[in-house]
């Protein structure tokens, strides 16, 4: 029999997308480490099409943002999670292109027109070529130059927007992708950078929090009659991460030795522990599972979407959860997703991470809000375009939407703030 398990009032419903996968004709380290002679032989040598693997004009979204709100909208969305690309702000060092802000400060009144709360992602992984050259975030000097890049922003933004992250997945995904494993530009294979990259970011993440916390405190808002009250409109910015969470699945013999735990705390809550008191909300990005060695016993193979290869456990989202409770912080789901162009799975996939999610409400975790990774069919990173993670599917020859059945299955459920399931896989 099927169940109605209600979300709690003005819990927000939305999706999320970031600049370099979306927007197209981007300058910043990656678009210059895809073009590289380096990459595309690497890619040649696997077999693969380098074409497929340069993000060119992705989605065309810089010229299209209207379009695609207009699809939110009808989608029922009422938050947008977006980021600002940082080599268009500031294409030179300490040059700011008010061109470019007048860009996003449109993007951000498209939204806002339209009834959804914009949340203002800061740096989703691209660095401007300069920055890049001065090191990146292994520069001493990184805090006070993002800082100084995030003022502008934030000065520019703040009427209208109250809800920021200053990284995406930090901690974890990049500094292990582009630092330790050497995936990722600048391909750096460097334990010893490792740890510096994430130092010197939790300096960067503490003193920007500080920065824009300062930035509300000295302002006078003047422009709220204008628009319809929101969540954000409060004037009090709530300032957060988001940062990717693995359920961490291990064997019985590893969990007596406590190897699960070790991985949990570096991968997971590392970040957290230690900016905790510069943290507004939690921002939860959760895809899949991590296993370390024999675990399969205590977890079968679950069911895997093939464009990733990455195992579907819906009940991870609720473990991982769980385990942010002991933070006493409001958490934001910022992402979750799958890559289906088919969309065969894509609604189960969305019913079943909602209903652990609700169980985790249940169980005391104070969850804000949910939203779905991504809105559209984007730049899938070292991937390329084969992935599918959209809602909306979008012809990268015509940049033509095409609303995907499941979205609108996501859309019943965003509009009556209810899931209808059948489902007690416990
Ligand atoms: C996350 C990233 C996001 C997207 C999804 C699939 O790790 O934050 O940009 O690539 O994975």
């Amino acid at each position: 029999m099927n169940k109605i398990l209600k979300f709690p009032d003005g819990f927000k419903w939305g999706s999320a997308t970031s600049a370099h996968q979306i927007e197209g004709d981007s300058h910043n380290d990656w678009s210059e480490w895809e073009k590289s002679p380096e990459r595309i032989s690497q890619l040649k040598k696997e077999g693969k099409n380098p074409e497929d693997f340069i993000s060119g004009k992705a989605c065309d979204s810089y010229n299209r943002y209207e379009e695609d709100f207009d699809i939110a909208k009808k989608l029922n969305q009422n938050i947008h999670r977006f980021s600002i690309e940082w080599s268009r702000i500031e294409p030179e060092e300490g040059r700011f292109d008010s061109v470019a802000m007048q860009h996003y400060i449109a993007v951000v009144k498209a939204l806002r027109d339209r009834g959804i709360e914009p949340m203002v992602t800061l740096w989703h992984f691209t660095n401007p070529v300069w920055f890049a050259e001065k090191g990146g975030f292994l520069n001493k000097k990184s805090p006070e130059i993002f800082t100084r890049y995030i003022k502008y922003v934030v000065d520019n933004l703040k009427a209208r927007v109250g809800l920021w992250i200053t990284f995406n997945e930090p901690a974890n995904v990049y500094t292990s992708l582009s630092y330790l494993k050497g995936i990722w530009p600048p391909q750096h294979k460097n334990i010893f950078e490792f740890i510096k990259v994430k130092r010197n970011m939790i300096k960067t993440h503490t003193l920007a929090y500080r920065e824009i916390k300062n930035i509300y405190k000295n302002s006078v808002f003047t422009e709220y009659h204008e628009e319809k009250p929101t969540m954000s409109h409060n004037i009090k910015p709530l300032v957060g991460i988001a940062e990717n969470n693995f359920h961490v699945v291990e064997c019985p013999l590893f969990k007596v030795l406590g190897i699960g735990r070790t991985v949990d705390y570096i991968w997971n809550l590392y970040f957290w522990r230690k900016t905790i008191p510069y943290q507004d909300f939690l921002g939860l990005n959760y895809y899949t599972v991590k296993r370390l060695p024999g675990s399969y016993g205590l977890l079968p193979k679950q069911e895997i979407y093939e464009e990733m290869n990455w195992e579907i456990y819906p009940k991870g989202i609720y473990y991982c959860l769980m385990k942010l409770k002991k933070f006493n912080k409001p958490v934001i789901i910022t992402e979750n997703g799958i890559a289906d162009s088919t969309d065969r799975q894509r609604e189960k996939f969305i019913t079943e991470h909602l209903y652990w999610i609700w169980r985790a409400i249940q169980d005391g975790v104070d969850v804000r809000g949910y939203l779905y990774w991504s809105l559209l069919d984007n730049f899938e990173w070292a991937h390329g375009f084969k992935p599918r993670f959209g809602l909306v599917e979008v012809d990268y020859k015509t940049f033509e939407r095409k609303i995907r059945p499941s979205a609108l299955e996501y859309a019943k459920i965003c509009k009556t703030n209810q899931l209808e399931i059948d489902y007690q896989n416990n």
